[in-house]
């Protein structure tokens, strides 16, 4: 698009890249250098690289790296325009724009512009309006002071058809964007409705502070008791958890967020003087709720209703596995109660000692299912156990399963050996996904990648007049004078004719030789080499990224700045060949 280069280095130059990375993620600086916690991976120790000064990341641990448009373009999901328009906006920078660009603003930003509007509208509409009498008293009711209203942007939409709507329109924004957005509706005769009514308004903003949604309150009209906002491009509730924007700082300097049910009860732990609630919005916890939670802090402590629908609430999420990497933690709240029914009990010092006293996950979980059995008979301790090690096979630790066997054993009385020895079947069948590649295997694929490839060299295969294979795509020593001999075999031949392999390799007694020979006889199909080398490829590429990673690590940043920023270059670099390499494939 139309922005020009100066324009988008000047963005670039005033933007400083770590604190753009502290709105979203752990920084911490260290002397010249600056590590986060990465946000493009799960991660509890950061990895993430900062070049401040020249505005580059990388991350050791995934291989993400760019500079500040990429940085915003990949954590919001915006295009190069919108990143710039976001950033220029961000760094006080007015941008020369032509018309024709400004029409093509980026759509989440019209969108979140809306959103504000209303939110805007919905807050004005609570503290003056005649007809909001009602939605003040029930907050009032809640207790909720003019400072808790005023912090969480608490609004009341009006019980009528379409005041929002005129309202926008008055605002100068788009009906698309009003429909778009969720915040309005197609009338049947084809006019535009507002989608909130007669309801008490609790804005959803992003990880940033960006207005993206509304949770919606019935005072005492029809339909459910929460009305959310639906799916749209700025909206998506598997990643969104209210209140993370008010609480990802105390969060970081806590090390602790908890989870709670919903806006109610954020607001309650808010008031309780524990900023570092956060809910999902109306729906379950999921995998990319924890990708948004470990940024911040490992452990996390489910606040829930302690009834046994808390604690499977907490759970429903993690019916495969719990993640290792996470502290997860569940506080034990007066039955029946949630964090906002125990504050306006005023019992704040007892939430607070729930939060601080929370027990580890699995505990609760073992101690829920094993409570269930009659442990006075065999077959209910039989059951028992079985149960609590289906729970124990969750963990991905085996050192945290086998202390779990310790507790099942001691709150069952089943002998700690019978326990463990029930455990194997479990984890076995429990076991959805392959585990992460260790580096042994990787070694162990790429080889045996190489040895494919010296079959297809072996077989003159006819499609090696397709490929270039390189002596440098062969990482180890066997397979590397391995290569060397069998493509002086195949020299000069035609791809597809056979070679006389028994004369060249029938007795050559060399650790080669007897490569080849075994290779040789395989019968197996001939992979395609096309294939074989693309993998190669980027594992070549990943080695030299090992190697420079390796550099990078002896270089020190604040004595030698510019020995240490070409070679971060060069990660960079390689890191896109990579891509580029994956994306061919
Ligand atoms: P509650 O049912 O306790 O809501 O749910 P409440 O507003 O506190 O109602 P009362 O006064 O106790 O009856 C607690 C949280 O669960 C979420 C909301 O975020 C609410 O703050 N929730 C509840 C929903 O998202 N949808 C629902 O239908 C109900
Ligand atoms: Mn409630």
């Amino acid at each position: 698009m139309a922005y020009s280069r100066e324009d988008i280095d000047e963005v670039r130059d005033k933007t400083d890249l770590v604190e753009l990375a502290g709105e979203i993620t752990k920084v911490k600086r260290s002397g010249r250098s600056t590590m986060a916690v990465c946000p493009f991976h799960s991660e509890k120790t950061p990895s993430l690289s900062i070049d401040g000064a020249r505005g580059l990341y990388h991350c050791f641990g995934c291989g993400k790296s760019g500079d500040v448009y990429s940085w915003v373009r990949e954590t919001q999901g915006l295009d190069f325009t919108e990143a710039v328009e976001f950033l220029a906006r961000r760094a006080g920078v007015t941008l020369k724009v032509d018309p024709l660009a400004a029409k093509r603003r980026g759509e989440r930003e019209s969108l979140v512009e809306a959103t504000e509007v209303a939110v805007g509208f919905y807050t004005a509409r609570l503290k003056t309006a005649a007809d909001a009498g009602p939605a003040r008293s029930y907050l009032r009711g809640r207790g909720y002071d003019a400072d808790v209203v005023e912090t969480f942007s608490l609004g009341y939409s009006p019980d009528a058809w379409d005041e929002l709507v005129k309202h926008m329109r008055g605002k100068g924004i788009a009906d698309k964007a009003m429909l778009r957005s969720g915040l309005a509706s197609r009338s049947r005769k084809g006019g535009l409705i507002d989608r909130f009514r007669g309801r008490v308004m609790f804005p959803i903003f992003d990880v940033r502070g960006d207005a993206v949604g509304f949770g919606a309150r019935v005072l005492d009209g029809e339909g459910p008791k929460y009305l959310n906002s639906a799916e749209s491009p700025i909206y998506h509730k598997s990643r969104l958890l209210y209140g993370l924007n008010w609480a990802k700082s105390e969060i970081v300097r806590k090390d602790t967020a908890v989870v709670v049910e919903g806006y109610t009860d954020v607001i309650a732990m808010h008031q309780a003087g524990m900023p570092v609630a956060v809910a999902t919005c109306g729906t379950a916890l999921g995998e990319e709720h924890l990708d948004l939670l470990r940024r911040f802090s490992e452990r996390v402590v489910f606040a829930f209703d302690a009834d046994e629908a808390g604690v499977g609430a907490a759970l429903r999420g993690f019916d495969r596995s719990v993640p290792g990497d996470l502290d997860l933690r569940v506080a034990a709240l007066p039955d029946g109660k949630d964090p906002a029914d125990v504050v306006a009990d005023g019992e704040i010092e007892r939430l607070r000692l729930a939060v601080e006293e929370s027990q580890p996950l699995l505990k609760v979980r073992i101690e829920s299912e094993v409570s269930k059995f009659n442990l006075d008979e065999p077959e209910g301790r039989g059951k028992a156990v079985r149960a609590a090690v289906g729970v124990i096979a969750l963990h991905p630790d085996p050192v945290v399963r086998n202390e779990y066997a310790g507790l099942v054993s001691r709150l069952t009385g089943v002998d700690a050996a019978v326990v463990r020895d029930s455990m194997r079947p479990a984890r076995r069948s429990e076991q959805g996904r392959p585990a992460d590649v260790a580096p042994s295997e990787a070694t162990t694929a790429t080889y045996r990648t190489e040895s494919e490839l010296l079959r297809v060299v072996l077989a003159n295969d006819e499609r090696l007049a397709n490929v270039t294979i390189t002596p440098d795509l062969f990482s180890n020593e066997s397979t590397a004078s391995a290569y060397a001999v069998a493509s002086s075999i195949v020299q000069g031949l035609t791809p597809g004719s056979a070679p006389n392999l028994g004369k060249a390799i029938g007795a050559e007694d060399s650790p080669e030789g007897r490569l080849l020979r075994k290779l040789a006889l395989d019968t197996a199909p001939i992979p395609d080499p096309q294939d074989l080398v693309t993998i190669l490829e980027r594992a070549k590429v990943d080695r030299r990224i090992e190697d420079v990673r390796r550099d990078l690590q002896k270089v020190d940043q604040s004595t030698d700045e510019q020995g240490y920023s070409e070679l971060l270059q060069q990660l960079i670099a390689l890191e896109q060949e990579k891509r580029h390499l994956r994306s061919d494939a």
